[in-house]
């Protein structure tokens, strides 16, 4: 793997592309820091060597072509000059002769942060010549935003082939292939993987790719009530695809010819509305009343979950059990971080989470710590674990 540990960058221009699309609250501040943090040892890397760090990244997905107020990456750049202790010099342009200058102008380990480059619509089309003349400001290119890497973008991808003997993986990039790698091939046995999350539709791939992979199959959260309703339980009001019946008992059916063992929920607390204010029930099995609707796993389910988790060597966790960002329905997610922190600390299995909301719900358990690795990807760390080739990853690799 071609990574930015063995060469010293000194005098040089290089472009990294990280991945900073971060949370923000109503006040412009940052709500969660993940990726600018573990962007830090790369930026920090490369300034030591006394590089001129150009940094690429986008912020949400604008639309109208062009400047929005709401999707400037300012804000980043003030917070990551607090991070490494200088002033991040922040453009807001790309591209021109007065970009150009700055770059030129950059002191050896200085840092600067383009804005953000989804203003301009060239990039999410993976354009040549935009991606050419991005690649003009730098002497050398670097990719280490894994988060976005599934997109073939100008700045993801596109751009590597202006630099055939000088593109790098960053750290973070690295580490997160490292421990994908370790995931997805030759994993110690017994594999579980936790899959959560209200929809099949959106996880149908990673759950079949899975099963070739894993002994233990955990399915949590609200795409549970499609395979109950397809196998013919009651489900009250829960959410449901009704559409995705078929699949779910295709996965079923693929599940038992390839030996993995599903699990899947045996009690519920539910809710007779979607409000942490609701009147709550516990079940005592899979069935739930009509004006009812699950809300999150039940006692005898935590139990279950937590003593295949605990059994487990190697644990892949996505997406929460219940509706977690409620107070009341917290129980199963939090528990099940507890499960998995347990098994790393103390049987020495080799966890992974990703996905937005596990690594909410890990992070306000307070067993972050514990976990083997974190990933920054979404998207990302969900189209790996499908299988696919990741453009990003492509780009460096050719
Ligand atoms: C993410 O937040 O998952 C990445 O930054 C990619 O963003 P996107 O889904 O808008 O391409």
């Amino acid at each position: 793997m071609k990574t930015i540990k063995d060469v010293n960058f000194k005098g040089k221009k290089v472009l990294v592309r990280v991945d900073f699309n971060v949370p923000f609250d109503s006040q412009k501040r940052i709500t969660d820091d993940t990726r600018i943090r573990e962007a830090l040892p790369t930026i920090n890397k490369l300034t030591k060597d006394g590089a001129k760090v150009i940094l690429m990244a986008h912020l949400g997905r604008p639309k109208k072509g062009g400047f929005e107020p709401d999707l400037t990456l300012k804000p980043v750049a003030d917070y990551l000059s607090k991070k490494i202790n200088q002033e991040v010099v922040f453009t807001q342009s790309l591209l021109g002769d007065e970009v150009t200058k700055l770059c030129n102008n950059l002191k050896d380990g200085q840092v600067m942060l383009l804005e953000n480059i989804r203003f301009y619509p060239e990039e999410t089309k993976g354009d040549e010549n935009f991606a050419k003349q991005l690649s003009l400001l730098g002497d050398a290119y670097v990719n280490d935003a894994f988060g976005a890497c599934h997109r073939e973008h100008a700045s993801t991808a596109t751009i590597a082939k202006y630099f055939p003997n000088d593109k790098y993986f960053g750290l973070l990039m690295e580490n997160e292939i490292v421990n994908l790698t370790k995931l997805m091939t030759n994993p110690s046995k017994p594999f579980t993987a936790v899959i959560g999350g209200s929809k099949i539709s959106t996880k149908i791939d990673v759950l079949k790719n899975l099963l070739n992979i894993v002994d233990n199959l955990i399915i949590g959260g609200g795409m549970t009530y499609t395979f109950r309703k397809a196998q013919g339980q009651k489900i009250g009001d829960s959410i449901c695809e009704d559409d995705k019946m078929d699949v779910a008992l295709e996965l079923l059916h693929l599940a038992k010819q390839k030996n993995v063992n599903v699990y899947l929920p045996e009690d519920r607390v539910i809710a007779d509305d979607f409000s942490n204010n609701a009147n709550i029930q516990r079940t005592k099995i899979d069935e739930i009343p009509n004006g009812w609707q699950g809300m999150d796993i039940g006692e005898k389910t935590i139990k279950l979950y937590s003593d295949v988790v605990l059994k487990s060597k190697t644990i892949l966790w996505n997406g929460p059990m219940g509706v977690f960002e409620m107070e009341n329905f917290a129980k199963g997610t939090n528990a099940i971080a507890k499960a998995v922190a347990d098994a790393t600390e103390h049987n020495g299995a080799f966890s992974a989470i990703g996905g937005g909301d596990s690594v909410a719900a890990i992070d306000q358990s307070g067993y972050a710590d514990k976990i083997s690795y974190i990933s920054t990807g979404g998207g990302a760390m969900l189209e790996y674990l499908e299988g696919k080739t990741l453009p990003g990853i492509k780009a460096i690799m050719d």
